[in-house]
């Protein structure tokens, strides 16, 4: 096995290039840094391009709002199970981040007086909850994430960051005493592997949607920045809560926005029954996603559902009118007719509850810093190493997250990486010396797999595990489906270590490698996330046990850490919930019900 390396010096690397990474990119290539970014798609073709409906913030430009209502909403929405501090961090550093976005340039939609428009989304409420529906989320019609991706990689080819597009991170390199030095990474087009050194890698590398059969996320969804950490023997936090959105389209996932029904939209079941005024009597369809996609799952499961099959729901959107569904909804309505066949002027959309997003991912403090437990400390930092954005569980969203939460957090905390990156990190500092075994193992991997001289196809064991997650850990679960499901994934598991097949053994363009590497990659995560969700003997926020209805403050309000030990070892720790704020601007909310 002999491999060519390129070799590199950054101050810095990002790994990613959606919004958390372009957001830390364009701050630390702001900051003078000396930066590079690797992604394995072209910046603008980054998974936020696919975000929808909005990023939320108190702008208050449509009505009355305040940021400690936001607060209070994320933390309701988190179940208890969000770090407050952090919460109080994103909630608060919302406000200055949307407006620093809107002067890079994101084109928002506008008020007749020409403030960014802002609608309505589940579970922002005002006054506390007391008062009526937010109107928060700020919108570019219903393309934000597009908006917001274009704009802010203008920003940074204008700051001079430079980036390696189409290159795939391989594995990270760390050094004895656990500090990050580097990334390997795999450059798609020519076939060169290229080592990076940096004095700190920052992870932004977005979730793992795609360990599941349906999935509202891209293909190339698959948590590489996870599977990197958990190769690196860190912990994986919060990994059992996965969130299903509402609507994806029947049979292809294709994401319809929640701003549909921020718009006014709503689902009926088979007796065209607005059901939601049954689960969320005064938010209705404006209910957190949890809740929804719940209600929706136990329409469908009583017989409620419609179609032939009665195995989805209607969402309506015809009573909006064809200006409104032009001016603020005109993607969905594109997605609907070609997804769905559908003319939205006209006819309600099929959906049903779609894997959406990770509320778990790698542990890290509201600076970015990663975190482990070490030595019994919940909070000890791991030197070099950052992350941000859905590969991040700073944690913000806890069990559940709000929508229009996200784009924020990739904002907010991308580019609080970025500050906290310039804060550690001297411009054109030596660089400590990188182990060979780190490097060594990273090529064992590679080289094994490119080899790889088994009888089972990638795309067949991927099947297997995604129709797994889809049947054994999904909108409700239980004890004895999950363990079916624990040991199911185990086989799976052996059978790529002890059967993969590659069939192309070149180095350029070898899709057939990628696919591996990526499924490797997946069934990392989909493992640790089957295993911590059968270990949390409790229901909060997105996992619903079937079998374990009530949330239990008293034994699991806190954080899961998961190590891979083994190809099908899982360890399990935990960290306290931060429940503590930042400072006396607002007050911890403590635990109570959560009902809407
Ligand atoms: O429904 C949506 O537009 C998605 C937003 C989000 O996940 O935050």
């Amino acid at each position: 096995m002999t491999y060519e390396i390129v070799h590199h010096e950054y101050d810095v690397v990002v790994v990613g290039a959606g919004g958390a990474g372009l957001r830390a990119t364009l701050g630390l290539a702001e900051s003078g840094l000396k930066t590079a970014n690797i992604t394995k798609v072209f910046p603008t073709r980054s998974h936020t391009v696919a975000a929808q409906g909005g990023i939320s913030g108190a702008l208050a430009n449509m009505g009355k709002d305040d940021w400690r209502w936001h607060f209070f909403d994320t933390v309701k929405g988190s179940d208890w199970l969000g770090d407050q501090d952090a919460i109080q961090y994103m909630t608060r550093e919302a406000i200055p981040a949307i407006i620093e976005l809107e002067h890079y340039g994101v084109p928002f939609s506008r008020t007749p007086e020409g403030k960014i428009y802002q609608r309505p989304f589940g579970g922002m409420t005002t006054q506390f909850g007391e008062g009526p529906p937010a109107q928060r989320t700020c919108a570019a019609a219903d393309r934000t994430g597009h908006a917001m991706l274009h704009t802010l990689y203008q920003q940074s080819l204008k700051c001079k960051a430079q980036f390696f597009i189409e290159y795939f991170a391989l594995d990270l390199l760390m050094d004895d005493d656990g500090a990050c030095r580097g990334v390997m990474a795999w450059d798609l087009s020519t076939g060169q592997l290229h080592r990076f050194r940096a004095q700190m890698v920052i992870l932004a590398t977005g979730g793992y949607g795609r360990a599941y059969f349906s999935a509202t996320s891209a293909h190339t969804c698959t948590g590489d920045g996870n599977a990197m950490v958990l190769r690196a023997g860190l912990p994986l936090q919060d990994m059992e809560f996965v969130q299903f959105h509402p609507t994806g389209i029947y049979g292809s996932g294709c994401l319809i926005t929640e701003g549909a029904r921020g718009e006014g939209g709503y689902l009926t079941n088979q007796a065209g029954e607005r059901f939601m005024e049954r689960y969320a009597p005064s938010v209705k369809d404006l209910a957190p996603r949890d809740m929804v996609s719940r209600s929706m799952a136990t329409e469908i499961r009583e017989g409620r559902g419609v179609g032939e099959e009665a195995d989805h729901i209607h969402l309506h959107l015809e009573h909006l009118g064809p200006e409104v569904l032009h001016k603020r909804l005109p993607g969905i309505s594109e997605s609907a007719k070609i997804f769905a066949g559908v003319d939205v002027t006209k006819e309600p959309i099929p959906v049903v509850p779609t894997v959406h997003y990770n509320m778990g991912g790698i542990p890290t403090l509201f600076t970015g810093e990663v975190v482990t437990l070490r030595d019994g400390n919940p909070d000890a930092v791991v030197p070099g190493l950052m992350a941000a954005g859905e590969a991040a569980c700073v944690s913000v969203h806890g069990a559940n997250r709000l929508g229009s939460n996200s784009l924020l957090d990739l904002v907010v905390f991308g580019r609080a990486a970025a500050i906290q990156a310039a804060r550690l990190v001297k411009p054109g500092q030596p660089h400590k010396t990188i182990p060979g075994t780190s490097e060594e193992k990273c090529l064992a991997r590679l080289d094994a797999l490119r080899n790889a001289k088994g009888s089972t196809t990638t795309a067949a064991l991927r099947l297997d595990m995604q129709k797994t997650m889809q049947k054994h850990c999904a909108v409700f679960r239980d004890g004895p489906l999950m363990q079916e499901g624990v040991t199911r994934l185990g086989e799976i598991v052996a059978g790529f270590v002890n059967d993969i097949a590659v069939t192309d053994r070149s180095m350029v363009w070898n899709s057939d490698l990628v696919e591996t590497l990526e499924l490797d990659n997946l069934l990392g995560q989909a493992l640790v996330t089957i295993v911590c969700a059968e270990n949390r003997q409790e229901s909060r926020g997105a996992h619903a046990r079937d079998d374990l209805k009530d949330r239990d403050d008293a034994n699991w309000m806190k954080h899961t850490l998961a190590w891979r030990e083994s190809d099908t070892g899982v360890k399990i720790d935990y960290r306290p919930v931060h429940m503590e704020t930042l400072d006396t601007d607002v007050n911890m909310i403590p635990p109570k019900k959560r009902v809407y």
